[in-house]
């Protein structure tokens, strides 16, 4: 072709050239809400793409994310722990194909509670594949879990007695682990803090409770003791603490051995991985916290004689920051105090602001100017319904957008329909393709177990 009958073609393709690249995948429009760039007109629409089909609230999740975070931990972790195996921790968010994205990923499965487990064997694990932790575990999911073989991550010595007794019964082996209360303080908000004396959590190593257990536990039968487990807390941000405990646990997994000549499978040093919920929130990395517990773990490992395997279960790690709560601004209201953007989802979509006093950013899609101090409220009547706080933002109309950033950990599974509001729907984005991981919830779910209405007059 001439080169003059050329550049005239690539003039008239030049506006659809340049509309295609202003209309970004899924995918990137989620990445440019997160890098502040929500006020672009083509990141706008794919937001409203979502919310046209799928109504708001709304949960969004990108899948290249959570591989990418697990890929992450792996990276930082596998060459200086060889024998590491990764858990995910599915109370963070329970949505079955997020969990079979992750057991796709070569994770196992935490879980807490008889729903998780049966959750896990829904997605496809296997009892063994599972650790049931919890600091309360009632007969039928004693039962179930030795049935299927999974580990039991036990608590109190009641329990241990309790695991005994139904192994006997069903005349199978337990496979046990103790959950350790190391006495350390993550430097965390106080309700996550989890490996503190005060603490409801495990069984405290002060004293030497937690090996007169092990001790207890070795001259059962019925029993296998497998490992220890510790978990101080979530949203950790810095490694001190994880340094700290492991070099308490490291110091058992010794004791355990001189004194007693059990060598543990596993030390399993939980979850608790931050993520930054602010922009410019320096945390620390996979690579951070790796590099920093390679020579405490050395350490014990020649101090014991023996190196058991690394286990880690994060939650939040992997899912938080895949998530977006999309949701539609109903009012906005002028106080003599303040301004609210009264916007259609509650701490019943999103309880960590209310309950953690967390932090999520909030980004105004389609709009950039005209920066206003806002209020983000919910749409639960409770006065601490609130979702954001004093935040400087575009100035948002009845009708427009919000995106609520992080929201992928501890958002929807901890949701409910207080107000008698349904729940959510979840999506889950791979590039350009968005898929239902979980249809909205119904006017008819609200009444789903309630039994009938009673007849009138009654
Ligand atoms: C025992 C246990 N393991 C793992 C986790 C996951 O924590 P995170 O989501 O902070 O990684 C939790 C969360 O509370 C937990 O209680």
């Amino acid at each position: 072709m001439p080169i003059r009958r050329l550049s005239f073609a690539l003039l008239l393709l030049a506006p659809i050239l340049q509309a295609q690249a202003a209309k970004p995948t899924l995918h990137e429009a989620l990445m440019a809400a997160r890098a502040d760039r929500a006020g672009e007109p083509g990141v706008a629409a794919a937001f409203q793409r979502l919310a046209d089909a799928h109504g708001t609230p709304l949960y969004v999740y990108d899948q290249a994310h959570i591989r990418g975070q697990v890929a992450a931990l792996r990276s930082a972790f596998a060459p200086r722990f060889p024998k590491l195996r990764i858990l995910y921790a599915l109370k963070a968010n329970t949505n079955p194909a997020v969990i079979g994205l992750l057991k796709a990923e070569g994770l196992g499965a935490e879980v807490v509670s008889r729903g998780e487990i049966e959750t896990a064997l829904r997605v496809g694990y296997t009892g063994p594949e599972i650790m049931f932790t919890s600091s309360s575990k009632g007969p039928e999911e004693i039962r179930r879990s030795i049935e299927l073989g999974t580990m039991l991550n036990v608590d109190s010595l009641d329990e241990l007695d309790q695991i005994q007794a139904e192994a006997r019964r069903q005349k199978k082996l337990a496979h046990i682990s103790f959950r350790i209360n190391p006495g350390v303080d993550p430097h965390t908000i106080h309700q996550i803090n989890t490996g503190i004396a005060e603490s409801k959590f495990g069984l405290h190593l002060q004293g030497g409770i937690a090996f007169r257990a092990y001790e207890r536990a070795l001259a059962m039968p019925e029993v296998r003791v497998e490992g220890a487990h510790c978990h101080i807390g979530s949203q950790i941000t810095e490694t001190e603490g994880y340094l700290l405990t492991a070099r308490k646990m490291m110091g058992l997994v010794k004791d355990l051995k001189e004194k007693l000549g059990l060598r543990l499978d596993f030390l399993d040093l939980g979850g608790g991985l931050g993520i930054p919920y602010q922009d410019g929130q320096i945390v620390m990395s996979p690579e951070d916290l790796a590099r920093a517990l390679e020579p405490v773990w050395k350490e014990g490992v020649a101090a014991a004689g023996y190196e058991p395997a690394l286990w880690l279960e994060p939650g939040r790690f992997f899912v938080g920051g895949a998530g977006f709560l999309v949701v539609r601004v109903n009012t906005v209201k002028e106080t003599p105090l303040k301004t609210f953007v009264n916007v259609d989802a509650g701490f019943n979509t999103l309880m960590r602001p209310a309950m953690y006093q967390a932090y999520h950013r909030v980004r105004v899609l389609g709009r950039t100017k005209d920066p206003l101090k806002v209020d983000i409220a919910g749409d639960v009547c409770e006065t601490g319904d609130i979702l954001a706080e004093g935040r400087l933002l575009p100035r948002a109309q009845a009708g427009d957008l919000l995106v609520i950033l992080d929201a992928g950990a501890y958002g929807f599974s901890m949701s409910s329909e207080y107000n008698a509001r349904p729940l959510p729907a979840e999506l889950m984005v791979d590039g350009d393709a968005a898929r239902v991981i979980r249809r909205r919830g119904s006017l008819p779910d609200l009444f789903r177990s309630a039994g009938p209405a009673p007849a009138p007059g009654r």
